[in-house]
């Protein structure tokens, strides 16, 4: 009995909304997992993210976008040029959008607040890039606020005494709110062009369950997609060719 909870738990799954990604991965991403997308500028990040959280709203799901990029409206129509139309779902609150200016202080309370309010079942953070560099610290202390073992300590009222590299802590900080809120999460992360890491950051791919590389080919006009990393689940780790066109991201079937 007990050896059958475990294994229902374990094969929750919870659709990419990519069409063709879910084959390749048994069926989607495991419930509650943290999957980190990466690509180059325009690789298709942000809208392998509006995939899934549309996929989420049509079941009836409630959905939360972080955007450290643009404000809103610019990525709403972005997602509603590409057939991607949130406002009904914002206005019934099933979708939740919202912009965090890295430069207020409170960004790392508002974005915590929000992933652990417990509403979510689908999370996007796109992306945590600019988080992970930006120069506030997040301090170790004994009374912090929100019992994660980290308060916000702003760098124009911090003199010395931080340890550790304070980029891990960022991502740190952000995983274990994202692991909190029991919602299935995707990151994002900006690659540079000519980059062969997985993440901006170095850390991120080993922190998340699953990674999910993008990759633009300028000279071959080709995009491929790779999972290098989808934890529990079976999975190929060849690149597969990809389509991006007003439907948004597509597998490429090979016909032989
Ligand atoms: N209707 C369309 N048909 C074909 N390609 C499209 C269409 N809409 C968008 N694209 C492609 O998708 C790219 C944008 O994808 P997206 O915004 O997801 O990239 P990104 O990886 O999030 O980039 P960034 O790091 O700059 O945010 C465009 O640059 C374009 O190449
Ligand atoms: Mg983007």
């Amino acid at each position: 009995m007990q050896e059958e909870t475990y294994q229902s738990e374990k094969f929750i799954i919870v659709k990419t909304g990519v069409n063709g990604l879910d084959d390749l991965i048994e069926g989607g991403f495991p419930e509650k997992s943290i999957t980190l997308v990466s690509g180059s500028p325009g690789a298709g990040k942000s809208i392998l993210c509006f995939q899934f959280i549309y996929e989420g709203v049509n079941n009836g799901e409630n959905v939360l976008y972080l955007t450290l990029d643009k404000r809103e409206e610019g990525i709403l129509l972005q997602a509603k040029k590409l057939g991607y139309d949130f406002q009904p779902a914002i206005e019934n609150g099933q979708a939740t959008f919202r912009y965090l200016n890295i430069n207020k202080k409170l960004v790392y309370e508002t974005m915590s607040n929000e992933i652990l309010s417990g509403k979510y079942d689908r999370i996007v953070l796109d992306s945590i890039t600019p988080l992970s560099e930006m120069p506030l610290f997040l301090a170790d202390t004994q009374n912090n606020m929100n019992g994660s073992g980290y308060s916000f300590v702003d760098t124009e009222n911090q003199s010395t005494g931080l340890s550790g590299p304070v980029q891990r802590k960022h991502i740190l900080f952000i995983m274990n709110a994202l692991e909190s809120s029991e919602a299935t999460t995707i990151i994002t992360s900006e690659l540079s062009l000519s980059s062969s890491n997985l993440s901006r950051d170095g850390i991120s791919e080993f922190l998340a369950d699953g990674v999910i590389l993008l990759k633009a080919d300028p000279t071959m006009d080709r995009r491929k997609l790779s999972i290098f990393k989808m934890r529990n689940t079976k999975h190929t780790l060849k690149p597969q060719d990809i389509q991006i066109n007003e439907n948004g991201i597509t597998l490429v079937r090979k016909t032989m």
